[in-house]
């Protein structure tokens, strides 16, 4: 049985164990402890999965609540993927914000997972990089 819960102030160090277990920590500067708490505390919609005591997933997000939703992390501990939790955690996401257009950036391990749940891929999507200089 699978708890869900909107969490603003989630333990940092709770959830650096979750990103090291779900493998998401390879992809985020969670060593830099300052700018991974911030990270967590500047987020505006951090919804939470837990196994009893046990955080399992997470969706932290950016959103305007009536525009779009930035969602910025997705991930789930390996030992609980594959049952529903990612696809329940972005369906609590998307129902917090319903006016809202979801965002995303796809990790290269979860490349084919957002269109396999009814994402839609976009080719109009442009970044600019921390230190890139506008010309
Ligand atoms: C990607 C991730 C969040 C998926 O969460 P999850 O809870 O395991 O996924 P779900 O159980 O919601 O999966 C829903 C469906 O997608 C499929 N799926 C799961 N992971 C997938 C993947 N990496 N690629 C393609 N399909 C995938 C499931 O088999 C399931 O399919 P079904 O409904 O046809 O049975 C999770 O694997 C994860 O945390 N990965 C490591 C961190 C990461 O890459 N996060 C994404 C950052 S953008």
């Amino acid at each position: 049985m699978i708890e869900y819960k909107v969490t603003p102030e989630l333990d940092v160090d709770v959830a650096y164990e979750l990103y090291v277990a779900s493998t998401l920590g390879e992809r985020r500067p969670i060593d830099d402890r300052p700018r991974f708490e911030a990270m967590l505390r500047n987020a505006n919609l951090t919804i939470t999965a837990w196994d009893g005591e046990l955080l399992v997933g997470i969706s932290r997000s950016i959103t305007d609540w009536v525009w779009f939703t930035y969602l910025s992390d997705l991930a789930v501990r390996e030992s609980h993927q594959r049952q529903g939790i990612g696809v329940e955690l972005m369906r609590r996401t998307q129902a917090a914000a319903p006016q809202a257009k979801l965002l995303l950036l796809a990790a290269p391990k979860a490349k084919d997972y957002y269109g396999h749940v009814g994402f839609t891929k976009l080719d109009n999507a442009w970044w600019l990089l921390p230190g890139e200089t506008l010309k």
